[in-house]
């Protein structure tokens, strides 16, 4: 059996977390709320990955902290000049520019994933959030008549939209990010995902 070299630099969690949450947004960003199941399940995956991984973020393996990868804007300009110089330095966890990034990308999840609650509630009287917000509408549904779009569900539909688009450009941007470095360093960084391994 071949044995593994290198260094354990993503801990099981953390893989775990990375692919089912490109799964979940993938699932929940191209369905486009059909069949609205399984967008509202992707949905709450998402939310409920989310939290576990801002714990994680305090209690986790050493590349998994914050305090790891999250730096100063000094930093990551230095950084990025350094980048596009062509000498930045290599990093075993995220590097500085990186580290933003996955600050960006938890932060526009966490936003279109709570936006959804109160457009879901507000739309379909479903949700943590049904009953609290919009009962006369939900009731009026329940009659089978349409309910009218409320001022709320045409906000949140808005807010949830934007915050879903801007994840998707993040999330192209960060796909982009990753195959420069893994070319620029020679080391497959998606598959340090996956295995969680790294060389020296
Ligand atoms: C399918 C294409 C994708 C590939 C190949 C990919 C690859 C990677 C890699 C290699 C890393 C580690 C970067 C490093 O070495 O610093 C990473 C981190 C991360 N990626 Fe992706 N990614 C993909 C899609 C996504 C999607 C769709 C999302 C979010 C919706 C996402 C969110 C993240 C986050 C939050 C991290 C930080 C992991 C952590 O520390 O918790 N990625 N990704």
């Amino acid at each position: 059996m071949k044995r593994r070299t290198g260094i354990r630099v993503w801990d099981p969690f953390i893989r775990l977390f990375h692919w089912t949450l490109a799964l979940a947004f993938f699932a929940a960003y191209f369905t486009e709320g059909e069949p609205e199941w399984l967008h509202v399940t992707a949905g709450y995956l998402i939310a409920a990955l989310l939290a576990v991984r801002l714990i994680w973020g305090f209690v986790g393996s050493e590349h998994a902290r914050f305090t790891d990868f999250v730096r100063s804007p000094v930093t990551v300009l230095h950084y990025l000049r350094d980048e596009f110089a062509g000498r930045a330095r290599r990093y075993l966890g995220h590097n500085p520019a990186g580290g933003i990034m996955v600050l960006a990308l938890l932060l526009s999840l966490a936003g279109t994933a709570l936006s959804g609650m109160p457009l879901l509630a507000a739309e379909e009287g479903e949700g943590p959030l049904a009953g609290w917000l919009v009962p006369a509408p939900v009731e009026q549904a329940a009659n089978g008549q349409d309910a009218p779009e409320t001022a709320l569900a045409k906000n949140a539909e808005e807010v949830h939209e934007v915050f879903a688009n801007l994840t998707l450009l993040l999330v192209g941007l960060h796909v982009l990010g990753v195959a420069v470095e893994s070319a620029r360093h020679r080391e497959n960084l998606t598959r340090a995902m996956i295995t969680g391994y790294k060389r020296e």
